[in-house]
């Protein structure tokens, strides 16, 4: 079986406390799950933020305020595990041994942050290099890389294709964008560059771009590749 670890950010999975596209989610990943071993790490999203920017308004050091995220994300990971049910791993893996254990059982592994100092894109490249993924999705607020941040100057322009050096590139500028985030930090890049593992990111806001990606090979997002190569569907 084929293995894919995908990293799908909080603010995608709970946009917000009114809604969520958890149920959504389930479904994608149950039905992945019967051809390829899943791996899903799932962010803090603005419950994070949120959190974070009350530990820093009380003067909590920087690494501790970052456990504080790191509990959101394995919150949001729990909730989307105990959703899935009976297709999913039923435990949250704290570290990447965990994981592969985990995947003994052939079932989804979710996974959320796991030390301070990074963020889940971090976990996801490293989980990936780990169980020597044969792909890496990020599932983001947008369609795919861009030269800068696409909301603050519309110029910004997307690319279809990059290899991993370029990727440092943007990433080590600080150019690329989503909102005030970048796409993908910096540790994961350079993992990515290292494991030479394929990435794609992908808009997550709808689910069905996951699919329609993997099981059609149709996608309109950004591919990182040491080969321009199409290695979609997969
Ligand atoms: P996220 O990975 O969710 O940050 O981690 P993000 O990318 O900004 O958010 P979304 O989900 O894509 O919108 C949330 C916070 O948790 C801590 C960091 O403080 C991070 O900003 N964290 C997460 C860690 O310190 N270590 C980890 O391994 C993961």
């Amino acid at each position: 079986m084929k293995k894919i670890v995908i990293s799908l950010g909080g603010s995608i999975l709970v946009p917000s406390l009114e809604s969520n596209n958890i149920k959504q989610y389930c479904d994608v990943l149950t039905e992945l799950s019967k051809i390829y071993q899943v791996f899903v790490v799932i962010g803090g999203g603005g419950e994070a933020r949120r959190y974070i920017g009350i530990a820093r308004s009380l003067e909590i050091d920087e690494a501790t305020s970052d456990e504080l995220g790191i509990l959101i994300t394995r919150i949001n990971a729990s909730l989307l595990s105990w959703a899935v049910g009976g297709s999913a791993y039923p435990a949250v893996a704290e570290n990447y041994t965990d994981a592969l254990k985990y995947a003994e059982s052939g079932k989804i592994v979710v996974m959320g942050g796991v030390t301070p100092g990074q963020t889940t894109d971090a976990v996801s490249a490293v989980l990936a290099e780990r169980v020597k993924a044969d792909l890496l999705i990020n599932l983001t607020s947008i369609d795919g890389i861009y030269s800068e941040d696409p909301k603050k100057n519309s110029n910004a322009t997307k690319y279809d294709y990059m290899t991993p050096d370029e990727l440092i590139n943007i990433v080590s500028a600080g150019k690329m964008g989503a909102g005030s985030n970048n796409v993908i930090d910096l540790v994961a890049a350079k993992i990515i560059q290292r494991s030479g593992i394929p990435l794609i990111v992908l808009d997550g806001n709808n689910p069905k771009n996951l699919t329609d990606a993997l099981l059609k090979g149709s996608f309109s997002g950004s591919f990182v590749s040491n080969t321009k190569k199409d290695i979609l569907p997969l």
